[in-house]
């Protein structure tokens, strides 16, 4: 009979046996896992461990500061934000494939956590939210609060870090009670999944700055009405998506000839399959209304009424 109480007194005096005055390196990303890991390690040994958040650039509107703001200024965390925005653009530069552009994303990520871990000197471990699913995805390995590094996750070998992975005996809905009960902010333990590439993978196509905030401004809105109607426990996941093409509209007198911003809102258990939303035509009026009143760039929304299969969540 699992207690979320117990678990966390248990990890911590773990964790503090186990990494005793070592130092630990943890990567936050904004997501529920890695957040929860860094607030039951940093309970456990405090100043002991350094948050490292890069900021590629690629997340949604607001989300930055958010991270910053928790971790640091509420929870007191040595946190180091990495502002890598240019460098992510720069790499992502003319390439429009979609599985190339998560390739360069999620190798530039290692490689700015990197050489930030360079400049922080040595740490002996490095925290991740590892999951049970991913432990049983990934074959018979049981799990352990501590062990060596195998080169998981892409991490070069001679990072010669130990990996900490407080949470791999948890599921998912385990993590988010734990989160909870460690005062994590309800937008963190309830977020809903967002890629590792993040907007990257939204912008249809290239990926340029101009762009990136007609997806992010789009997706703002979004969420705000979706919230104001209620329904974001309701729909699994929501987010606004950026084709590659502009159409013609009229705005007063004028001519335009601007982009079109796709609405993708979906139920799901695990993301493997998925219904589109059915979202009152109302809210739909309002989201709609208010995107063209308020992103520059677009004069046209459409909603997307595929399933998955045959369509996946995503556009990319
Ligand atoms: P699809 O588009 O394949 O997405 O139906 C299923 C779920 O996975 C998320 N997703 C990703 N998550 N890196 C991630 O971390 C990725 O490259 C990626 N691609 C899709 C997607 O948001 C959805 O929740």
């Amino acid at each position: 009979n699992w207690s979320m109480e117990s678990f966390i007194d248990d990890t911590v005096v773990e964790l503090k046996r186990s990494i005793g005055d070592q130092r630990v390196l943890c990567a936050l990303s904004g997501g529920v896992d890695s957040s929860v890991v860094a607030a039951l390690i940093h309970r456990a040994i405090g100043d002991q461990l350094t948050c490292v958040f890069v900021d590629h650039g690629l997340l949604r509107k607001g989300e930055a500061d958010s991270v910053m703001r928790t971790f640091s200024d509420h929870f007191h965390m040595n946190v180091v934000k990495v502002d890598a925005q240019q460098r992510f653009l720069s790499k992502l530069k003319g390439v429009i494939d979609p599985e190339q552009k998560r390739k360069i994303i999620g190798n530039e990520f290692i490689r700015v956590f990197e050489e930030e871990a360079e400049k922080l000197g040595h740490h002996q471990f490095l925290g991740q939210g590892t999951l049970y699913t991913d432990i049983i995805e990934s074959g018979t390995e049981t799990a352990q609060t501590i062990k060596s590094h195998h080169n998981v996750g892409g991490l070069p070998e001679d990072m010669q870090m130990d990996l900490v992975e407080p949470v791999n005996t948890l599921f998912k809905d385990e993590v988010r009670k734990v989160g909870e009960e460690l005062g994590l902010p309800q937008e963190i333990v309830w977020r809903q999944p967002f890629p590792g590439p993040g907007l990257g993978i939204r912008v249809i196509g290239e990926v340029t700055e101009e762009k990136l905030a007609m997806v992010r401004e789009s997706d703002a809105i979004l969420r705000e009405e979706i919230a104001l109607a209620g329904l974001d426990r309701e729909i699994w996941q929501y987010f606004t998506a950026l084709p590659d093409f502009k159409s013609v509209g009229v705005m007063g007198d004028a001519r335009t000839y601007a982009y079109t911003v796709g609405i993708r809102a979906v139920t799901s258990i695990d993301g493997m399959t998925a219904d589109w939303a059915r979202i009152p035509f109302d809210v739909l009026e309002k989201i709609s209304n208010r995107i063209i009143n308020e992103v520059d760039g677009v004069n046209r929304v459409v909603y997307d009424i595929t399933s998955k299969p045959p369509a996946t969540i995503e556009w990319e």
